[in-house]
């Protein structure tokens, strides 16, 4: 994956992703923003790749929303989501990258990326800054699409994808435990499995060192 390719086709994307993409992914969304709405002691949120935004109005009233993408284009849509529905849980919406985070250590309750590590080029480089700057004992929260590791369908199609990668702008072989294997300072829940057919999944984990 070239950070090129990537902006490139999320500059293709912006205008139709909500169509395109807005249900395949609704559920799961819909799954990660309710189980932070029940979070206690939970106030500073960061959305890495946030998109056009589509989580963005169902965040709990009372949150700070933070929500990063590296695409100018897609983070326009999610500004004018959140003018045009006044979504005041959410408090900035910067260009940055996931692999390069500008916020100091510690600095959220909770991070969470919602399809965005597989379009990433260095994804456990993505995952170590999420954990940085996550503070001790707050969450962190991932939700991809994961090759599943059970059975030999999953890499047998997707592996040979992989060649199509720049340009569909994602990762179709992308097999969680290697991501994990590279994960420091973190203790990472169970893993749930998601509709369509268990093809997403949701990781949950705690930060257990600064
Ligand atoms: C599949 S979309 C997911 C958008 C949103 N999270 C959703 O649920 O619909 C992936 C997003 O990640 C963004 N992205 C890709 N590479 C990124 C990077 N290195 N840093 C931040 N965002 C990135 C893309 O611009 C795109 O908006």
């Amino acid at each position: 994956m070239k950070t090129s390719s990537v902006l490139a086709a999320y500059r293709r994307y912006a205008k139709v992703y909500d169509v395109v993409f807005g249900k395949v992914f609704e559920t799961g969304r819909r799954r990660v923003v309710s189980q932070i709405n029940h979070m206690p002691r939970v106030q500073r949120v960061l959305e890495a790749g946030v998109g056009t935004g589509l989580s963005l109005g169902l965040y709990r009233h009372d949150l700070q929303v933070v929500g990063i993408d590296l695409s100018v284009e897609m983070l326009a849509q999610a500004k004018r989501r959140v003018a045009r529905h006044g979504l005041t849980q959410v408090k900035a919406l910067d260009v940055m990258d996931v692999q390069h985070l500008t916020y100091p250590d510690d600095d959220f309750d909770v991070v969470v990326a919602m399809y965005v590590l597989s379009v990433v080029p260095d994804p456990g480089q993505a995952l170590a800054e999420l954990i940085r700057v996550c503070r001790p004992g707050g969450t962190v929260i991932v939700l991809n699409h994961f090759t599943a590791e059970t059975g030999h369908m999953g890499p047998l199609i997707q592996r040979p994808l992989s060649r199509f990668s720049n340009a569909l702008g994602w990762r179709p072989y992308f097999p969680l435990r290697p991501l994990l294997d590279r994960a420091n300072g973190i203790e990472v829940g169970p893993v749930h499995r998601l509709p369509p057919f268990g093809m997403f999944a949701m990781v949950e984990g705690r930060k257990t060192t600064s």
